[in-house]
């Protein structure tokens, strides 16, 4: 199957809990190759626009001011159906409900502190990885065989 690219984003108690390698090595041994990544303060406006899609619901106002509490690390992520396997490999949202093994049940806290952000769909992967990284920076890489 061709390589495919999707997002992750370590998030600020990964980062604050010196967590970063072990999640991207992690990654890593589940066949991911990091392809783009970089160190970001995210500003309300900018955690407010990659969550648009949650706007409304009751967790929006405590998920932009967490995404907004430290620094992140936004990464694409390539492998064979990224999506799913991202997905797969991250575990569900709550840690308490995550399956053993998984990155959320390895290292996150709770629902909100959750270690590790991954896109939902292939649509929303596309939009997520161009939100933070230009096509320069990932030239090449779409539809790769
Ligand atoms: P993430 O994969 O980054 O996408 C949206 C985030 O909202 C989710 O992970 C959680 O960290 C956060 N969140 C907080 N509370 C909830 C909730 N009740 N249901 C879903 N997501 C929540």
């Amino acid at each position: 199957m061709a390589a495919t690219l999707t997002l992750g984003i370590i998030k600020p108690d990964a980062i604050a809990s010196g967590k970063t390698g072990v999640i991207v090595a992690h990654l890593q041994q589940a066949g991911f190759v990091p392809r783009a990544a970089r160190m970001v303060r995210l500003s309300r406006a900018e955690a407010g626009a990659f969550y648009a899609v949650h706007r409304g619901r009751p967790f929006y106002a405590d998920l932009v001011e967490f995404m907004t509490s430290g620094p992140c690390l936004p990464v694409a992520l390539e492998r064979d159906d990224a999506v799913a396997h991202l997905r797969t490999v991250i575990g569900a949202t709550d840690p308490a409900e995550a399956a053993p093994g998984t990155v959320r049940k390895l290292f996150a806290e709770s629902k909100g502190k959750n270690a590790i952000h991954a896109s939902d769909s292939v649509e929303n992967a596309a939009r997520e990885v161009a939100f933070f990284f230009t096509e320069g920076e990932l030239a090449g890489l779409w539809g790769r065989e």
